[in-house]
């Protein structure tokens, strides 16, 4: 697995964890502010940025097995974790079994189980119920790359620039390439399928629920995962949970306000040193 490895100082080393599609590229803009005052460590998912593509599944089980090794790997007793979409899934179920190597949680637009389509954002439902369809989504995914081409721009308020996007499809230039990009929606937690998915997801948000390990959620509008309503009723929910608005966002916040969440991370960070 390809990573970033930057910055120092006290404090456990704080661990970036993207989602689909995209890479550690997309903390480029936020990582510098959190630099200054921690080891910042940033993966790419198996199969995804610059890591490998050995021949998997690329089940959420696969991606829980090579990162909760990754972790290990890097000998990290203690982390602070910073996640999104598929990463945020991974970083709390990692987080849900193993909570005293956790020192604190911030996340955005995470994975939670949608009980019925007509749940899932208007936008994107036909979209994400072709991505499910065997035959359909290997057409949609692998052949036409619509993840990469039309998911990531229509989930970004502001138009993404050529060389962005260009950083964005670089590691899946041919179908075969592509598969993680496909199972992820199809492993997504809807109508309670995949079964084992949801029961994970439903898993850490009950135990989310329950910890008071310190939390900061990001959240814009109008959100795609976690709409405005969502993300109230998710800080009540939470304990130590501080939600920060950070205004005009869809899915890929880190692309519409990364200065305001880096200050906003850097500055809660900073409280775990003088607590
Ligand atoms: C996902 O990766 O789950 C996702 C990406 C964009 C919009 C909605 C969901």
């Amino acid at each position: 697995m390809h990573y970033l490895d930057t910055g120092a100082g006290e404090g456990a080393p704080v661990l970036f964890l993207h989602g689909n599609p995209t890479s550690s590229y997309l903390w480029r803009n936020i990582i510098p502010h959190v630099a200054p005052l921690r080891r910042c460590i940033a993966p790419d998912l198996i199969g995804m940025g610059r890591s490998d593509k050995p021949d998997l599944a690329y089940r959420f089980a696969d991606h829980r097995r090579y990162l909760a090794a990754f972790i290990d790997a890097l000998g990290l007793s203690r982390v602070a974790l910073v996640i999104h979409d598929w990463g945020s899934a991974l970083g709390f179920d990692w987080a849900h079994h193993h909570p005293d190597r956790v020192e604190r949680l911030a996340f955005m637009e995470f994975i939670r189980p949608f009980e019925r389509w007509q749940d899932w954002p208007e936008f994107a439902r036909e979209l994400f119920q072709g991505f499910r369809t065997p035959g359909r989504g290997e057409e949609m995914i692998l052949e036409q790359n619509l993840f990469i081409e039309k998911v990531l721009p229509a989930c970004v308020v502001r138009p993404l620039s050529d060389t962005e996007m260009d950083h964005y499809r670089a590691p899946f230039r041919d179908p075969a390439s592509r598969k993680p990009l496909l199972q992820f929606p199809r492993d997504l937690p809807i109508e309670g399928q995949p079964a084992e998915v949801t029961a994970a997801v439903n898993g850490y948000l009950d135990w989310l629920t329950q910890t008071r390990i310190p939390k900061l959620l990001f959240w814009g509008h109008p959100g795609v995962l976690i709409p405005p309503e969502a993300a109230q009723r998710y800080a009540h929910e939470f304990p130590n949970c501080r939600a920060v608005d950070i205004g005009p966002g869809l899915h890929y916040l880190q692309e519409d306000n990364p200065d305001l969440i880096g200050r906003e991370l850097a500055a809660w960070l900073a409280e775990a040193a003088r607590a």
